[in-house]
């Protein structure tokens, strides 16, 4: 059985930052939140996360994830009195208490698995994650004898110029007896350089412990600063990129793409350069997606292109071709082999198949059929300054440029609206509607003005 607890109450001052570090994102979600999934394969009995600086936009920020505790360490003086904070709620527990960092965000669920068998099968009191850097300024240095058996951490600056020179660091991962540990936690001292309770203290005073290498050094990487956060953020593009590409997906100029952890491609997608998926994004087989694209929260099915523009929770179907600079948000939805093209906006809009918006328009909560021809320049105007109104235009109907629906307004199957008209009452099937001023040619006008 084992409890897991997640230190998060820390402000970050090395991030120079108003949000508190744990909060800080990578590739979509937050640190701390990575920290809470890497530790769901192991099915934790309780899940506390220690939280102080900034509590409740901490707990707010994770209020969606069920039966995740909170415990609060209201002054924070150091990540061994973050721990004392769970003497009371763990009162009587005589499991194992496994303890993450919470800016620790890249730390695989199968490293875990292996320090919490290393645990058990040693017997140890406490065993720990360490790794050994090339560059180890910065982390606690973990002294061990030949058989792992840790005699002291050492944090870098309580270290001597000798101690320095240890490349084995604590990456801030510990499996604890709880029993064992809750007897020494209420006697630690904080003297040292930073006069704060250091949990790594502990390891002198519970009995046998353990080091653990890592086998993967990138993923203990801890989350001071914001160079940290962009040389995490790199590992984890590596690792999501990687994937894909194995997965038979093309990446051109793939140092210049973004993809979240959270999205979904399907073989022979192509992602052209400098373009952005995030979000629960789902893109399917044969699309070709940029170059120069923000694509979030959005399904795009099958040979979908999409090119400088940018897609916000909306849904593309088959065969549909998007862009140069179209912005789709808002739920757009747009049916199959339609064509939106050059700065063309779509808000809460949906499409029937084979429909054309080529050019300069806006559809706001509007909704077409299909084989649709939207003029260039057409423009719902759907807001009269209280409220939003609906547009509706029926199959194969065709709007002039420059027409303007003024909403609520319905226009008929198989309507044609002369170029310039602003529609302001609903139009029925199969018929042409002009309404403007029909235009008025005056011969001979100069001269009799000049007359005049
Ligand atoms: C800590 C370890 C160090 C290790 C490194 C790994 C200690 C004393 N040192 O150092 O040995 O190499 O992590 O990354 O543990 N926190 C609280 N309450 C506090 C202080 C901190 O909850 O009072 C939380 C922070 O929010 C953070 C975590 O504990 O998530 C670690 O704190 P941090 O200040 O980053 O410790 P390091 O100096 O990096
Ligand atoms: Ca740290």
């Amino acid at each position: 059985m084992v409890v897991v607890a997640i230190l998060a109450a820390g402000r970050g001052t090395r991030m120079k930052s108003n949000l508190p570090k744990v909060l800080h994102s990578l590739g979509g979600r937050s640190l701390v939140e990575r920290v809470i999934e890497s530790v769901e394969p192991l099915s934790p009995s309780r899940r506390i996360v220690i939280v102080g600086y900034q509590a409740e936009e901490v707990k707010a920020a994770m209020q969606s994830i069920p039966t995740l505790e909170f415990v609060e360490q209201t002054v924070q003086l150091g990540t061994g009195h973050a721990i004392q904070q769970l003497l009371p709620c763990l009162e009587g527990y005589t499991g194992n208490l496994l303890v993450l960092n919470g800016d620790l965000p890249l730390i695989r669920s199968a490293t875990l698995k292996q320090l919490l068998q290393t645990h058990q099968k040693n017997q140890n009191t406490a065993t720990i994650l360490t790794a050994n850097l090339n560059d180890p300024t910065g982390y606690g240095r973990v002294f061990c004898n030949n058989e792992s058996v840790v005699q002291q951490i050492v944090e870098h600056k309580d270290c001597t110029a000798d101690q320095k020179q240890n490349t084995r660091i604590n990456a801030g991962v510990y499996c604890f007896s709880w029993q064992n540990l809750a007897q020494v936690l209420p006697h630690l001292q904080a003297n040292n350089a930073q006069n704060e309770y250091y949990l790594t203290d502990t390891v002198t005073q519970v009995g046998k412990v353990m080091a653990v290498d890592v086998a993967d050094y990138q993923e203990i990487l801890g989350i001071n600063d914001r160079l940290q956060l962009a040389a995490a953020s790199e590992i984890l593009q590596r690792r999501v990129k990687e994937k894909w590409m194995l997965a038979g997906v093309t990446l051109i100029d793939p140092t210049s793409i973004t993809i979240d952890e959270t999205v979904e491609l399907q073989p022979d997608v192509i992602i052209e350069p400098q373009t952005h998926l995030r979000g629960n994004t789902v893109i399917e087989t044969g699309s070709r997606i940029g170059p120069g694209s923000l694509i979030e929260n959005s399904q795009l099915a099958e040979n979908v292109i999409v090119q400088y523009s940018v897609v916000t929770n909306s849904l593309v179907k088959a065969g549909t071709r998007i862009g140069p600079y179209a912005h789709l948000r808002g739920h757009a939805q747009v049916g199959a082999g339609c064509r939106v093209g050059n700065f063309v906006e779509l808000k809460n809009t949906r499409l029937g198949d084979r429909t054309n918006v080529a050019h300069l328009s806006y559809l706001g909560d509007a909704v077409t059929g299909d084989q649709v021809n939207i003029g260039a320049g057409t423009i719902t105007a759907n807001y009269d300054g209280v409220k939003k109104h609906p547009t509706k235009i029926g199959d194969r109907t065709q709007t002039g440029s420059n027409s303007v629906l003024v909403a609520p307004v319905t226009l008929g199957d198989d309507v044609y609206v002369a170029a310039g008209s602003a529609v302001t009452e609903d139009v029925p099937d199969d018929c042409l509607v002009i309404a403007r001023a029909r235009q008025v040619i005056k011969v001979g006008w100069r001269k009799r003005k000049a007359q005049s």
